[in-house]
């Protein structure tokens, strides 16, 4: 037997600011399985994560409801903590990076590295909200494109016509904290000097820590030469103050990470584990780090992380797991089409376990995006779950109850077919390890269908009726009952309340990896309980109903507090009603109510759909900006409202002969406006 192994693994610490949806559950249940795993094999796993609290956003929002961030984020932590409860996501500690220990943590780092001169500082010129008296990260600066002009387009690309810009060149800029004209102020930054560790980078990079992908990205990154990161943000500030300064506060990408390290140092305070085997420079061949992530994070985690580890002495990661995002029926997850699903709404209406083995049935070590088709889903846990594993047991169990008093054979029918069971260990637990999940799920359920193809072969319900031939219904059924308990075993990583079911049914201990090759004979089992039932499209149907109320009272409430975006400086705009006009200004702009008769893909285009309109009397063709958060084949047919007067606009792709109204902050949260019944295309709007 080898020395169980000391694996410590993280996963990304969700914002603080915003619920969890199934797109990060593609993350956390990733990570379980592994932690799961790795325990049933024998090894210590330890699994620690934490809400990520700092930063504008969180401060903004907090603001725009009226409370404190600390409640803000006590009580995000409540709900974060009950969702990945509720899929059976088991940290051995989940904590704040708003604690004590990450401050120490954070403070210790940065003067270390101040130390040893890895900090430098330099003034910036940034926008500054002269009303708010804050500056203001990019996301926060909106107005009119310097090209096309529309309307509220971000401080660096229009979403409309697809330029880009810098901030400063925008027209007639405006704040989305409080709507007033930014200023350009300066202000000093500190910097974290990336470059001093760009060699200890190279050779980590190369060294298989992380998936090639990733390196060949890396690679690019280092090549192109590193500049220096700045750590710092102005006061007001939700954070840790820098220290030896009045007013800076560390940017939350800084402390973020090192919320793994204060995590895990609570767990230590409260377990007597020993912190230093797993943080201290030169324990990398001790101990075993490994931190799953999405790629989105991939840059944050594999180039600055490292480096701020060197800089204030710590070990650095065995292995940084990148893993795609998830789209759900072949899209990304969007609030238009209400697949944007909340943990908590999927969780009101089916149970956790199919998704994670949907999940797992999906999941590869790649950074492949995953799709959640929901129809799929629905068909798979039938047949695979339902169908397959579950039905192995409830087709032996019924005989050996009634007819054995709950007692398996003493012998193994069939040691040949029994052996298949235990020779598919090797190859599943590698699959396991190496996070291609999908492998090992097929595995597993190729032996599902091994056992299911020889209880329809032996057919024990005939041979029942035969009292001459009890000792083969016996034996076929023990052996059925014994490969049923190999697969729940190979299993139980993903679903672990069906295992414990399982173990209660079996009534034989836990299931641990290795029992596969002593199968019980002779034991009595328990009597058998449905394990797990189908799942019906109307349970799903009834989920994105529910989801999708639940989108629309949130954009509600985001719509009255400006709160509510998830990402760390994109907030949403809190669009300040415009100067007042008069009558015949109004009257200039001709809208009409049009209909949409075709909407096409634009080659090339990230953000537009080429519209054809009918104005009843004539046609145009518009290019308009909603391509985020529409089907094509969603509009046809659709009517609508355009500003039919405005001058065409020669585009890249063709002339735009007018625009279509839309409302909402952009992406995918933009909605046309539709006309009541009655409006006919051509008819003025006024
Ligand atoms: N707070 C940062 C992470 C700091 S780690 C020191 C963050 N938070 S997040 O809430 O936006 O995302 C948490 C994790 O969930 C990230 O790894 C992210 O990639 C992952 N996912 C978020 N949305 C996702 C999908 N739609 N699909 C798959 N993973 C996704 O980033
Ligand atoms: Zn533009």
């Amino acid at each position: 037997m080898n020395e169980p192994r000391k694996i410590l693994i993280t996963s990304a610490l969700p914002y603080a600011n915003g619920p969890i949806h199934l797109g990060h559950m593609v993350e956390y249940i990733q990570t379980d399985i592994w932690a799961r795993f790795q325990r049933l094999r024998g090894n210590s796993c330890i699994y620690v994560c934490a809400d990520d609290a700092h930063g504008t956003p969180i401060m903004l929002r907090a603001q725009q409801e009226g409370i404190e961030p600390q409640t803000l984020i006590d009580n995000m932590k409540v709900q974060h903590e009950r969702d990945f409860a509720d899929f059976y996501v088991a940290f051995d500690n989940f904590h704040s990076t708003h604690s004590e220990e990450n401050r120490f943590f954070s403070e210790q780092i940065y003067l270390s590295a101040k130390a040893k001169g890895n900090i430098s500082t330099k003034t910036i010129k940034q926008a500054y909200d002269p009303e708010a008296n804050m500056f203001l990260p990019d996301r926060f600066v909106k107005g009119e494109c310097p090209k096309c002009g529309a309307a509220d387009q971000y401080g660096d690309n229009c979403e409309v016509c697809g330029a880009t810009y810098s901030t400063t060149e925008l027209k007639n800029p405006y704040s989305v904290v409080s709507g007033a004209t930014p200023i350009e102020k300066d202000s000093e930054h500190y910097f974290f000097k990336v470059a001093d560790y760009a060699d200890f980078l190279k050779k980590w990079v190369n060294g298989g820590a992380v998936q090639k992908e990733i390196a060949n990205k890396m690679n690019e990154w280092l090549e192109g030469g590193l500049n220096d990161w700045d750590i710092s943000r102005d006061a007001p500030y939700w954070g840790f103050k820098i220290p030896g300064t009045e007013d800076k506060y560390f940017y939350v990408w800084l402390d973020a990470p090192i919320g793994y390290i204060a995590s895990f140092k609570n767990y230590c305070d409260r377990t007597g584990i020993d912190f230093d085997e797993y943080w201290q420079e030169g324990k990398e061949d001790e101990t075993e780090l490994y931190h799953f992530i999405g790629k989105d994070i991939a840059y944050f985690h594999t180039l600055f992380w490292p480096a701020v580890l060197k800089a204030g002495n710590f070990r650095v990661p065995t292995g940084v797991f990148c893993h795609g995002f998830l789209n759900v029926n072949g899209q990304k997850m969007s609030k238009s089409r209400g697949t944007f699903i909340q943990a908590r709404v999927y969780l009101d209406h089916l149970p956790a376990e199919p998704l994670r083995y949907y999940y797992a049935a999906k999941l590869s070590n790649g950074v492949d995006d995953i799709d959640l088709n929901l129809q799929d889903f629905q068909q798979r846990i039938n047949s695979d779950l339902v169908g397959k594993v579950v039905n192995i047991a409830s087709r032996c169990a019924g005989f050996i109850s009634k007819k054995f008093d709950g007692k398996l054979s003493d012998t193994l029918a069939e040691t040949t077919l029994y052996q298949q069971f235990i020779d598919a260990s090797e190859s599943i637990a590698s699959a396991y390890e190496a996070r291609r999940y999908s492998k090992a799920m097929r595995e597993i359920m190729a032996l599902a269908d091994l056992a299911n193809q020889y209880v329809d072969e032996k057919q024990p319900w005939v041979l029942a009726k035969d009292e001459t031939r009890q000792q083969e219904v016996q034996d076929i059924c023990s052996l059925g009952i014994n490969m049923f308990r190999a697969i729940m075993t190979y299993l139980k990583p993903v679903l672990p309340e069906l295992a414990a079911k399982s173990e209660a049914f079996l009534n034989a201990g836990e299931l641990q990896w290795d029992s596969v090759a002593s199968p019980l004979l002779g034991n009595e089992i328990n009597r058998f309980k449905p394990l797990m039932t189908r799942i019906e499209e109307a349970n799903i149907n009834q989920m994105l109903e529910a989801n999708k109320e639940h989108l629309a009272a949130a954009a509600a409430l985001q719509a009255k507090t400006g709160a509510g975006n998830n990402k760390e400086e994109s907030q949403l705009a809190k669009d300040p009603i415009s100067p007042t006009i008069n009558y015949d200004d109004f009257a200039k702009v001709d809208l009409r109510i049009v209909k949409i008769i075709k909407a096409e893909q634009v080659k090339g285009a990230d953000k537009l759909l080429q519209l054809t309109l009918d104005l009843g009397d004539e046609q145009r063709n518009v290019f308009a900006g909603i391509k985020s958060a529409y089907d094509p084949a969603d509009l046809e047919g659709k009517m609508t409202v355009m500003v039919a007067n405005l001058a065409p606009r020669k585009m890249r792709f063709g002339v735009s002969e007018g625009m279509v109204l839309a409302a909402g902050p952009g992406g995918e949260d933009l909605y046309i406006l539709n006309p009541d019944e009655g409006a006919l295309p051509g008819m003025r709007v006024k």
